[in-house]
């Protein structure tokens, strides 16, 4: 179809858009936006009625969720979205506060597939009609999902290098009492029994640390959400985090009194990759020996975990930077750990802040809505 350019420039005193004529009805050139609209956006533009039946969707639908414009109208808006989604989006475009809501949500194609969109719903109240309208901008972002998540595989890869020297060192120690025992027994050594458990449990140890570096290394396979313990997946990660702060005689210690089986609905690979930023970095923000706490508390229906560490703490101008992608001060550092970090509590309903402590260090302080029963 051919755009019909010559109409643009037929009453271009009518073009200039005020307060008055801020609807389309009064713009000549209606009619070739509404093609404009139709055929040449690349992402989905449609128009919802206030029960959320559909109007109008553009031609991108069929390109990016493969159904035709026609087979649609009047389907309930409910119908692209997952459950939970359109929970969310219910409950806050509801709010009389909110105008326009935005959310990155998987909305199921035609052959059953699931794509990640960026999705925008603006109400909207004709002035004229009095009526009231949802308008829903759909945006394809499958490809930067793709990319980040090829970086945060390459980060989380990145972090199972940097941890592997702890790692080796942590299961040189049973290895080598290992060895000794081996060499009592062959020796012909009586008490057994006891020796043969000290194996087994120095064994548990090699085990359990070297599963949860096979964990972490494993890519990130899919974005399900499922009921986790938070205690649980900190306890994980601080296994695997004790060799490398041993080496540098740093004490994790975690502190649950006020939080015990609390769960949230997440995504346990990508919620523990996050504790392992944030944990690692508190390692390697401190010198000496000392204490990193965390604090796990429950405030209300969320759950609150404090990283404290007593390192050398942030600045004011490198707290403005923090967020940036690429920013470090350290010599091996990639500068997206906190930037991952920061994707993946958003995507989760969650917020990540920072402070400087009073006396030393800083805090990083996660928060995260609590598993309704
Ligand atoms: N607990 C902390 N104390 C002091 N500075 C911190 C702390 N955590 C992060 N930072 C600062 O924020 C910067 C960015 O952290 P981020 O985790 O994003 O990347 P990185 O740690 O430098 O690299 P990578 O995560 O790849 O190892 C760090 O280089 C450091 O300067
Ligand atoms: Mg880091």
């Amino acid at each position: 179809m051919m755009m019909k350019k010559e109409k643009l420039f037929t009453h271009p005193e009518k073009n200039v858009v005020t307060d008055e004529n801020l609807s389309l009805n009064n713009i000549p050139f209606n009619e070739v936006i509404k093609d404009w609209i139709k055929d040449y956006t690349n992402d989905i533009i449609s128009i919802w009625d206030k029960s959320g039946k559909l109007l109008y969707i553009s031609n991108a639908v069929q390109r990016i969720l493969g159904y035709h414009p026609s087979d649609i109208v009047n389907w309930s808006w409910r119908k692209f979205l997952n459950k939970e989604d359109a929970n969310i989006i219910l409950k806050n475009i509801m709010n009389p506060n909110n105008k326009e809501y935005q959310i990155e949500s998987q909305i199921p194609q035609l052959n059953g597939h699931y794509i990640w969109c960026h999705v925008t719903i603006i109400k909207h109240r004709d002035t004229q009609t009095k009526k009231e309208y949802y308008i829903g901008f759909i945006k394809d972002i499958s490809a930067k999902k793709e990319v980040q998540r090829l970086i945060s595989y390459s980060e989380k890869m990145s972090i199972a290098g940097k941890l592997a020297t702890g790692i080796a060192h942590e299961i040189r120690n049973p290895l080598t009492s290992l060895k000794g025992f081996l060499q009592l027994l062959q020796s012909g050594v009586k008490e057994k029994d006891v020796y043969f458990d000290i194996m087994v449990e120095e064994i548990k140890k090699m085990e359990a640390i070297t599963s949860e570096l096979l964990y972490i290394s494993k890519p990130i396979s899919n974005n399900i959400q499922k009921e986790e313990s938070i205690i649980t997946m900190l306890l994980e990660v601080i296994e695997l985090l004790r060799p490398e702060a041993k080496l540098k005689n740093i004490i994790i210690e975690l502190d649950t009194e006020k939080a015990e089986n609390i769960h949230i609905k997440g995504n346990k690979s990508e919620i523990k990759q996050v504790f392992i930023n944030i944990i690692k970095n508190a390692i390697e923000a401190m010198d000496n020996q000392g204490t990193i706490h965390i604090i796990v508390s429950v405030i209300c229906d969320e759950v609150r975990i404090d990283v404290i560490d007593e390192g050398i703490g942030i600045d004011d101008d490198q707290i403005q930077r923090l967020e940036e992608a690429f920013f470090t001060t350290k010599e091996n550092g990639t500068g997206l750990g906190l930037v991952i970090c920061k994707e993946i509590i958003t995507r989760h309903q969650g917020t990540i802040t920072y402070f400087q402590n009073k006396d030393k260090g800083s805090t990083f302080r996660i928060i995260l809505p609590l598993l309704k029963r």
